[in-house]
């Protein structure tokens, strides 16, 4: 199952989804993490940040609301304490790229390129604070200038991730592949609002949190965004948003899309990435294809 996304290579085309899935020395007593496509760290930033306070995960019917707020170890710190495991242990990662404002990402990129790192996605759903706050991924031309910034530091993979926040993410997608990115995610959470009521001895409790929506009630969206982007643009698309078996897989492939990112599910199963790995070699074999490239053609010819 070889595979490639510009020169960044690949076992498989399954994926682990950004902050589900750690550094991935936290799940090495769960499966061997070594057979995973790649795994891409959480959200990474110049400096390290603690986090949001109080309440930060809301459990809803068929998903998850989360409000982490980033938190995470900081680029110098990865470097040092997590890129030496990461490739002692052999793991292929994709760095995923956070910041509040535009130097923030070249500074990020420059940092990805002079440690060789292969791979880096763009979280770009990330508020510009310098800008009013809005989020670089809403606006196509603010995005077309991030994205062309990062390519010029950076001569590795680079892969933006998508929000699905918006009304035309055709727009974006096509912004993205002008300034030269070489693939395209899809999709990042989507805003939601948990309201939880308890009435007891006569009184009401609330708990709300307003956050991130992901897990298995978003996969009709990031489907929808998969084949919107994929109408309208020839970059590979690794997509994610609610996949759990294979044939969350098999449906993704037939709206448009190459990989594969398992996220929410990495909670409750997480050895989830690396049973589909297995899955999907015994579906190759056991229905005479060829390899993974001759089961996406299938699909994707069905009519
Ligand atoms: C707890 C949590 C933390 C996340 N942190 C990040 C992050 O740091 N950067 C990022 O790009 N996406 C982040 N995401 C979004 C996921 O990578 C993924 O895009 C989204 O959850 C949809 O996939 P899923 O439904 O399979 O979880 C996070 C999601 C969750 C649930």
């Amino acid at each position: 199952m070889e595979l490639k996304i510009a020169n960044f290579k690949l076992n498989n085309p399954i994926i682990t989804a950004s902050g589900t899935f750690g550094y991935a020395d936290e799940f090495e007593d769960f499966c061997d993490v070594s057979k995973i496509g790649a795994i891409v760290t959480k959200g990474m930033t110049l400096e390290p940040r603690p986090g949001n306070s109080g309440d930060r995960i809301f459990e809803t019917d068929c998903g998850m609301i989360n409000r982490i707020g980033l938190e995470n170890i900081g680029i110098e710190s990865f470097l040092e304490n997590k890129l030496p495991i990461l490739k002692k242990k052999n793991i292929n990662f994709i760095l995923n790229v956070a910041g509040s404002c535009f130097e923030d990402y070249f500074k990020m990129a420059e940092i990805a390129n002079d440690n060789n790192i292969e791979a880096i996605e763009l979280n770009v759903s990330c508020p510009n604070v310098k800008e009013g706050c809005l989020e670089f991924g809403v606006d196509k031309n603010a995005l077309y200038e991030l994205v062309l910034g990062v390519r010029k530091n950076y001569k590795g993979c680079l892969i933006v991730k998508l929000t699905p926040n918006v009304t035309r993410i055709e727009d974006l997608a096509i912004a993205v592949k002008d300034a030269g990115a070489d693939a395209i995610s899809a999709i990042n959470t989507l805003k939601g609002l948990g309201i939880k009521l308890d009435f007891i001895n006569g009184k009401f409790y609330k708990k709300e949190v307003q956050g991130g929506l992901s897990g298995k009630c978003i996969k009709p969206v990031a489907l929808a965004q998969v084949k919107r982007i994929r109408q309208v643009c020839d970059l590979p698309i690794i997509a994610m948003g609610g996949i759990s078996t294979l044939y969350d897989i098999f449906e993704f492939i037939s709206a448009g899309a190459d990989f594969f990112q398992i996220g929410t599910q990495n909670f409750t199963e997480p050895n989830c990435a690396v049973n589909l790995v297995c899955e999907l070699e015994e579906f190759i074999c056991k229905n005479g294809f060829k390899d993974f490239i001759e089961l996406k053609t299938a699909i994707k010819e069905i009519k």
